[in-house]
């Protein structure tokens, strides 16, 4: 439960406004995510205060009161919103919609708490502090919010076709949710996303893609993944990855089927990295696979030429999602060399092979590592770590080509003028002769790589 003494302590402003709220004659709640969060000890920056009235007008006036950074109003909205504290301060008043009989379009207008609460996206968020003297600190648990967050279960607070009616997103903050809390979504919000994913044509892209590259972002992305699979909403906001369902793959090396397969490269990346667009290169390494699929008798299905095609198409993908431009070459990098890095484990690959790929991977090397490690998904346990073992020995291969590379550039510790002098040589063909001979004893190990070392070795063969 909320103990509002200890939470005080932790956001002493919040009796601040409270105090203002009673001067200013102001009901006030704190809504939505803070709540949520505080009850499942997450931490937020972003408060969202409910305010019976103008929300605008008593932001601002709150605002010169408390000293709070520069306000935003945004009147389409009917909320402001300032900095205060280094935490965002979001301001509504409470709003009801109502249908004219004459138009679809809904009426906003000023609502009641209750108005605003039934309103809301899922139970969980429905839940509301009290800031007002009457019941200061109390929990307002209209719908059920509490049980809920206790079952781990989202579901709606009116019919979810009613819900999401207001705005489809929120079908895909449904699947965010479960992705990030590890929650259940209610089957009635699943039967109301697979009826109504079409309607997300409407919503803008950037609000699409941002939802999508949350589930992305979560601790375990495959439970928003499968959620938007299973309800066909996958279809609709990105159907080259949906199509990934259905299409086998040999079952030694990988999962089965090339979207589960995919669910889990995801899923096993993701602990090891929080760079949302390593995470969208496992989601896609694979995407070309369905429209390269072949049968090879004696060999079975084959992908050839996956990975150039899916970093070929990739272009049409960030332009469809509105993806960040500056990421596209990353994500054709990785796409297109995720089978090279298996391809070097070979033991006759020769260093100019892995110097090759070296200098193509450049400073994405790791993060290709890191992919192919993760594309392992096979649950032999006995291959994994075979095949662990081979990304080990191309990564000793790496290591050990730069390591002779970086000799390679290296300069005899003893230089061109210093040789001339001791050797009473003039510029010449020579002088390169002998610094290449202190060069190769130092290569090849005859010598240790000192000053000291090369001048005695100089001393040594000077006269030969
Ligand atoms: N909300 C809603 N429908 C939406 C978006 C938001 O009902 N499409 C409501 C919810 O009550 C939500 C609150 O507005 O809790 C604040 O929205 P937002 O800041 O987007 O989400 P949070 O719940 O705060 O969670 P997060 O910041 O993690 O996205």
């Amino acid at each position: 439960m909320i103990n509002i003494t200890k939470i005080e302590k932790t956001y002493p402003f919040l009796k601040t406004i409270a105090n203002a709220a009673e001067q200013l004659q102001t009901e006030i709640y704190i809504v939505g995510g803070f709540v949520r969060d505080l009850l499942l000890e997450r931490e937020k920056k972003e408060i969202d205060f409910l305010v019976i009235g103008d929300g605008i007008s008593f932001a601002e006036k709150l605002s010169e009161k408390i000293g709070g950074e520069k306000i935003s109003v945004f009147r389409n909205f009917g909320t402001a919103h300032f900095r205060y504290n280094y935490f965002d301060l979001e301001f509504v008043g409470a709003r009801k919609e109502s249908y004219d009989k004459s138009s679809r379009k809904p009426v906003v207008t000023n609502g009641t708490f209750k108005d605003d609460i039934s309103r809301r996206d899922f139970t969980i968020n429905t839940l509301a502090l009290s800031l007002n003297k009457k019941n200061y600190g109390e929990l307002i648990d209209t719908f059920g919010g509490l049980a809920d967050l206790e079952q781990k279960l989202l579901r709606t607070p009116l019919h979810p076709e009613e819900t999401f009616n207001d705005d489809p997103l929120r079908i895909m903050r449904a699947f965010r949710f479960a992705a990030q809390l590890n929650f259940n979504v209610s089957d009635e919000i699943k039967s109301a996303a697979r009826a109504m994913a079409e309607r997300l044509k409407i919503v803008s892209q950037e609000r699409i893609t941002d939802e999508f590259l949350k589930i992305l972002a979560s601790p375990k992305p495959s439970i928003g993944l499968k959620l938007l699979q299973e309800t066909e909403v996958m279809k609709v906001i990105f159907p080259e990855f949906a199509n990934l369902q259905g299409v086998d793959q040999r079952q030694d090396f990988h999962h089965k089927d090339v979207f589960f397969h995919t669910c889990k490269v995801v899923d096993n990346i993701s602990p090891n990295t929080d760079n949302v667009w390593l995470r969208f290169a496992a989601l896609v390494h694979d995407i070309a696979k369905p429209q390269t699929k072949r049968f090879v008798e004696n060999v079975g299905w084959t992908f050839h030429g996956h990975e150039d095609l899916g970093a070929r198409i990739m272009k049409g993908i960030f332009t469809r999602l509105k993806l960040p431009f500056h990421q596209l070459e990353y994500i054709r990098k990785l796409v297109r060399l995720h089978l090279r890095p298996i391809a070097l484990a070979k033991e006759e690959v020769t260093d100019s092979a892995v110097r090759r790929f070296i200098v193509e991977a450049g400073e994405d090397l790791h993060d290709l590592i890191t992919l192919c490690r993760a594309d392992i998904t096979s649950k032999n346990m006995e291959k994994v770590s075979e095949y662990l073992a081979n990304y080990d020995r191309v990564m000793n291969r790496v290591l050990e080509v730069e390591e002779k590379d970086k000799l390679r550039a290296f300069q005899s510790p003893v230089r061109g003028e210093e040789i001339m002098q001791l050797c009473n040589l003039k510029p010449s063909k020579k002088v390169g002769e002998i610094k290449t001979a202190i060069e190769n004893a130092i290569l090849d190990g005859i010598i240790p790589n000192t000053y000291e070392d090369a001048l005695s070795y100089l001393y040594k063969i000077k006269d030969k």
